[in-house]
């Protein structure tokens, strides 16, 4: 039988040695399963010390190099998001499963070609939305899930940060080319991911996209409105311009509200469960946060996917469904721009918005933003018979 130590240990290469490579290494250098067998990185100076600090054998300038010379069981994509979808085909296609840092691409139709090119190699395709991770929020989702708090109704999702001038003084942020997306697609995707993972498929989105203080070709505020297919209705914000910075999922529920507030990663004492008046006590203490807590965090979703990798079984849900997160902000970006709610069945039938989050947005952000939403928004609901007029 063969066993742990007995297995030769999975090769594994991060590409991108910047800032969120870290948290790769370190959760890479925690488990005697894998070894961190090579980096790419372009540049040089990082490369060198990116190999160093985490002693990295061999380090290449480009993915291309590395997938020539290495023989790689795992590849982790920790580049800007418009380099996902090459390396990714690139790196299924030398035979190498994929984790690949969110966002997962930069449109809808990139990650059903990502997608699409994993089904065909027969390679697992992770990405990595770590607020999912930690037993904290595994266990509320299995309240959730198991309808111990009742039926969910309401929820509130905010990502309030803070991003200044020097954030988005590196070359690839701030513009749609770069990061194919403003703060809802690089920072408030993290909760709205959390929110979709807790409560499911999404049914409806009304949003709008705001500019209202960074010199940056993106929004830096966004606000939605989103309907889940159970029925629950939730507000989600997302900004880089909140001076006190927080993150936080709400949700009430029939007999309770669980809630999390945390900053970028939670563990049990981040989370809160508050019974409904009249629910018995016994009740409300079953419902008691695990105290053999992990955090949430790189570490235990890397953890995950090397499971899935060494067992040869399929990814964990906490790595999986990168499709939601991306249908919910795509849906938020195509509702700010023409106006009008937005349905999983609007999203499928629409070339514009699956190619692309940019190209339409782009168009309207030239004309003054907010008096055309509002008279498009006049001309919609005016001829919409279901609306009853009130506000
Ligand atoms: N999950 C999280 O909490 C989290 C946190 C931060 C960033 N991210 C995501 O991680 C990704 C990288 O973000 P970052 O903050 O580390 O950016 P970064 O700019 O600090 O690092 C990106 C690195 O990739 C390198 N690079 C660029 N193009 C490359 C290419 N074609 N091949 C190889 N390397 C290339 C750059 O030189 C740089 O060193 C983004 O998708 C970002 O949204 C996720």
């Amino acid at each position: 039988m063969v066993t742990q130590d007995s297995r030769a240990r999975l090769n594994v290469a991060i590409v991108g040695a910047g800032g969120v490579a870290h948290l790769h290494a370190q959760a890479l250098a925690a488990d005697p399963r894998v070894v961190l067998v090579a980096v790419a990185e372009p540049d040089a100076a990082r490369r060198a010390a990116f190999a160093e600090r985490y002693a990295v054998p061999r380090a290449y300038a480009s993915h291309e190099e590395l997938l020539a010379a290495e023989a790689l069981d795992l590849v982790h994509l920790c580049t800007p998001p418009g380099a996902h979808r090459e390396q990714a085909l690139a790196a299924f296609a030398a035979g190498a499963d994929v984790l690949c840092e969110k966002p997962p691409a930069l449109s809808l139709a990139d990650l059903d070609a990502m997608e699409a090119a994993a089904a065909a190699a027969g390679r697992r395709f992770g990405v990595t939305f770590q607020q999912r991770t930690g037993t904290a929020a595994g266990h509320v989702k299995r309240l959730l899930d198991d309808g111990a708090l009742g039926r969910p109704l309401l929820a509130q999702c905010q990502t309030l940060w803070h991003r200044d001038a020097a954030y988005y003084a590196v070359d690839w942020r701030g513009t749609w080319a770069g990061e194919g997306g403003g703060t809802t697609f690089g920072h408030g995707i993290h909760q709205l991911d959390l929110l979709a993972y807790l409560l499911g498929d999404w049914a409806e989105v009304d949003a709008r996209l705001w500019r209202l203080a960074r010199d940056i070709e993106l929004e830096d505020v966004s606000t939605a409105t989103l309907r889940f297919a159970d029925g629950v209705v939730a507000q989600a914000v997302s900004s880089v311009l909140s001076p006190r910075e927080t993150s936080v999922v709400r949700i009430d529920c029939e007999l309770a509200t669980v809630e999390v507030e945390h900053l970028y990663g939670h563990g049990a004492a981040h989370w809160r469960i508050t019974p409904a008046p009249g629910v018995p006590d016994d009740v409300a203490a079953s419902w008691a946060l695990p105290t053999d807590d992990e955090p949430s965090g790189h570490t235990p979703l890397v953890r995950a996917v090397v499971d899935a990798v060494w067992a040869g079984t399929p990814l964990p849900d906490v790595a999986t469904h990168a499709r939601r997160p991306l249908e919910i902000v795509t849906a938020i970006y195509a509702s700010a721009t023409y106006g009008t709610p937005v349905t999983p069945a609007d999203l499928r039938g629409d070339a514009r918005f699956r190619a692309s989050l940019a190209a339409e947005v782009t168009d309207l952000r030239a004309s003054d933003h907010a008096d055309l939403r509002a008279s498009d928004h006049a001309d919609l609901r005016a001829s919409d018979p279901t609306d009853d007029g009130k506000e």
